[in-house]
């Protein structure tokens, strides 16, 4: 059986999608999960593209021991320079490096003549190769590229050096019966491409990704290139989720295996998740909170007679918790360290005090406290982002009569800030009163709420997204009181844009 090699590009292609920015140590928060995960290779960013992806790329490859560490750049000099000054420090770095193929990027963005593409080729991945060994090489656009051209370019990286070739799906325009002939008809006319894992990496516009890398599967690729819940520019990338349990369900059908744990699967979807602010939709395989519900009578019935009738996967392969309750008011720090480690958490003992504290508070106010309150309370919540900004107070009223106004106290790093504004509603009321007591014009684009469980005194996690003077971020507050989740939203996304000033 072959091995195929999981290369997860959350943090660069699925940042890439619009208003998925995500904070430093979010970065690195979701690259240790990846890790868990054993992916073989983290894309961490494209260095050269800003200080703050140069700064990401660079964390990540200190933070991860245990996987390569890629970084994107163009075929030009200064892209693969910044890119391995930010992989300098990473245990196992690749250098990505990519240019357009097809004749439409080549006429059209590049200005540049297929022979001069080959020649750039050539040259760049030279240049990487005298710095780095392991180099991956891209032909951006390769689904609407001449075979015949496609070929030549993959056969000048490897001579060049490459050890990866990848073949994008750019646009999403492919079929899986395409991607299949096309990787088989690389194999036969590319010297040398045995010594070289051929990737897969395609988009979601049709929503063939998933079936395209695994139709590259079957044609020959060893490495696919997928996000976690599938993110990424326009309709999104390969689903890791999709991609991995595919073939660990089919393992025999496809002759291929990943070492994927995927009982990590469901916590690192959840993460990136909530880090992003973009709820999971019930019905996204895998992870979807529909994945493993039997709702019919005639299935339900036949599950309990034998769960083969109607599950091709258990939840618990994944790491789904089941909704058990697993601790209340009563129980003690060391029940709550227990269950965090039996959970898979590993924190040092101050953090364990720090949500412990926030466990208690929760308890105090729910009766029951399960593994997806938990969860919420432990997800998302990256480490070290400055508290510059806490709620201290809030007083807010709605009325179906009358505006609703909101009294917001914050401690800020100028001191205590107070203000009152009303609106259309009680969060809207806090918002403005929150911009007039910092005096800053925040702009508030997306707000979403939704309860964690079930039943009257659910857990409500409430999720912002904020920007101000041309940076984004993602604010998430969990509490009973939803206007005191959104209120923590709203202070935990200001803390973010804070870190970035
Ligand atoms: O979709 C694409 O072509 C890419 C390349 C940069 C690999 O993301
Ligand atoms: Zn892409």
């Amino acid at each position: 059986m072959k091995r195929i090699k999981i290369f997860d590009t959350t943090l660069r292609d699925g940042e890439q999608s619009p208003g998925c920015s995500m904070h430093i140590n979010e970065k690195i928060e979701i690259a240790l999960q990846l890790e868990k995960l054993g992916v073989d290779v983290i894309e961490a960013g494209f260095a050269v593209s800003s200080e703050g992806d140069f700064k990401s790329v660079k964390a990540v490859a200190q933070a991860v021991k245990n996987c390569s560490v890629a970084s994107l750049s163009r075929c030009v000099k200064g892209d693969i320079d910044a890119s391995y000054n930010a992989l300098k420090d990473a245990q196992s770095p690749r250098l990505h490096l990519f240019l357009a193929t097809s004749p439409l990027h080549m006429q059209y963005k590049l200005k540049m003549s297929p022979e001069q593409v080959l020649e750039r080729v050539e040259q760049s991945v030279k240049y990487a190769k005298s710095l780095v060994n392991d180099i991956e090489f891209s032909a951006e656009d390769a689904a609407r590229s001449e075979p015949e051209f496609l070929a030549k370019v993959f056969s000048v990286a490897i001579k060049s050096g490459a050890t990866v070739i990848n073949v994008p799906d750019t646009v999403g325009y492919a079929t899986p019966q395409e991607m299949k002939e096309l990787v088989e008809y690389l194999i036969k006319h590319i010297d040398g491409i045995e010594k070289v894992d051929i990737s897969a990496h395609n988009h979601n516009d049709l929503g063939l990704a998933c079936a395209n890398s695994l139709a590259m599967v079957l044609g020959g690729a060893t490495q696919i290139e997928c996000t976690i819940n599938g993110i990424g520019e326009r309709a999104g990338n390969t689903s890791l989720e999709e991609v991995v349990m595919a073939l660990k369900t089919r393992e025999s059908f496809y002759n291929a295996y990943t070492t994927i744990n995927t009982k990590e699967i469901y916590r690192a979807s959840r993460l990136v998740s909530n880090i992003i602010g973009v709820p999971i939709p019930p019905t996204k395989p895998i992870v979807g909170a529909n994945a493993f519900a039997h709702e019919s009578g005639v299935h339900q019935h036949a599950v309990l007679s034998n769960p083969l009738t109607y599950e091709i996967m258990r939840p618990e392969d994944v790491g789904v918790p089941q909704n058990k309750i697993v601790l209340g008011k009563h129980s003690g720090r060391h029940a709550f360290s227990e269950h965090l480690k039996s959970a898979g958490y590993d924190l040092a003992p101050e953090q364990i005090d720090e949500y412990f504290f926030k466990f208690k508070a929760l308890a105090d106010k729910k009766k029951y406290v399960s593994h997806k309150d938990i969860e919420a309370l432990m997800t998302g919540t990256a480490k070290n982002i400055s508290a510059g900004y806490e709620l201290v107070d809030f007083d807010m009223t709605s009325s179906k009569t009358s505006k609703s106004t909101a009294t917001i106290t914050i401690n800020t790093p100028q001191g205590i800030k107070t203000a009152t504004e009303s609106g259309n509603g009680p969060v809207e009321s806090a918002f403005l009163a929150i911009k007039k007591a910092l005096k800053k014009d925040i702009v508030l684009f997306d707000f979403h709420i939704n309860s964690i469980t079930e039943g009257q005194d659910a857990l409500g996690e409430a999720s912002v997204k904020l920007s101000y003077q041309g940076n984004t971020a993602t604010g998430r507050g969990v509490s009973v009181d939803v206007l005191e989740a959104a209120l923590f939203a709203f202070i935990d996304g200001l803390n973010k844009l804070q870190d970035d000033d």
